[in-house]
């Protein structure tokens, strides 16, 4: 038997590593999705062939290369189950890597959901992200676990370390993101580590931001509650110029930015760890086009998306 699972890539609205010290964060689902298929094998390896990125075998030599993530997560659920097998797993992701819309979460996320099922387990979206962070914590190194949740939940969550996630009720059917790549590579632990790092040198500094990001983000779940998009906007803006303080923009994401709130964006701003990746613009629905017109010349590549609910999904395969 095989099982196919899937689970979708996200973007932070608003609290990205104020999240990793503990602030709250909202996270949405995106309908771009990572694809996984899982099957016993007999040889007890582990064996990862992923579209994108190649193939690797696990369980003889564990050599920490870019689908060692992928391994992890899987092993992360046959170890719960306490039953020793060998598995086939396929990655197929339509998510771009490296550019803040949580690639890694949802391939980790659709391996452990998929892996779980074809060996009996029932987990909980819970229990999926947890299982997921092993593989997180490997390529990112200190993850909050906000990629991972959304990424099992769908829709908009209210993330904070610790505190079990809140589905936040919103409407996000006028609304249309559009996501604007910078084309600039980059790593989310090293600039984790750097805005560590800075307040750890300044805390009087940036610990007011910190406290800043909170209000932030507490104001960001009314207005979505209220169906407020233009203080969502108001407020994603203010984030982009904390995440700025930070230190995680630079030249072509201001860039980017600003030219979507000129072509008609409620709010854009960096999303995921900044020093690259993308730039998020909130559009009302019959305003994409003209935004990704604006920055069609300027992006490396632009991706139009509603907000999804769906989270995990799975096809059971024979
Ligand atoms: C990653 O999508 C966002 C960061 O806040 C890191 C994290 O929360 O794990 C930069």
């Amino acid at each position: 038997m095989r099982v196919r699972a899937s689970a979708p890539g996200k973007a932070i609205l608003v609290g990205e590593h104020f999240v990793v010290e503990g602030s709250p964060a909202i996270a949405v689902a995106l309908d771009v999705r990572a694809h996984v298929t899982v099957e016993r094998i007999e040889e007890n390896i582990v064996k990862v062939i992923s579209r994108e990125l190649g193939e690797a075998t696990y369980g003889e030599h564990e050599e920490e290369d870019r689908l060692y993530p992928v391994y992890i997560a899987a092993r992360e659920v046959v170890q719960r189950s306490g039953e020793p097998t060998g598995l086939k797993i396929t990655v197929e992701s339509d998510i771009p890597p490296g550019a803040g819309m949580g690639s890694s979460a949802a391939v980790a996320v659709a391996t452990v959901a998929a892996t779980a099922k074809l060996l009996g387990l029932t987990l909980t979206p819970d229990e999926v992200a947890q299982s997921a962070l092993a593989a997180e914590v490997v390529v990112h190194g200190k993850p909050s676990g906000i990629d991972p949740t959304v990424s099992s939940y769908g829709g908009a969550i209210l993330f904070k370390k610790g505190d079990k996630p809140k589905r936040i009720n919103a409407d996000f059917d006028q609304i249309r993101l559009v996501l604007a790549d910078s084309g600039i590579q980059r790593s989310t632990g090293k600039l984790v580590s750097k805005v560590l790092e800075t307040k750890k040198k300044f805390p009087g500094i940036l610990e007011p931001l910190y406290r800043s990001a909170t209000e932030l983000v507490e104001k960001t779940r009314e207005a979505l509650e209220n169906g407020d998009f233009a203080t969502v906007g108001e407020l994603m803006n203010i984030n982009h110029g904390l995440l700025s303080a930070l230190g995680v923009s630079n030249a072509k994401l201001e860039e980017l930015v600003y030219a979507a709130r000129e072509a008609g964006a409620l709010g854009s701003k960096i999303t995921g760890a900044g020093g690259g990746g993308m730039v998020l613009a909130l559009c009302w629905k019959e305003d994409a086009e003209s935004v990704c017109q604006r920055l069609r010349g300027l992006a490396a590549r632009i991706i139009v998306t509603p907000v999804s609910d769906k989270g995990i999904a799975y096809t059971l395969e024979n």
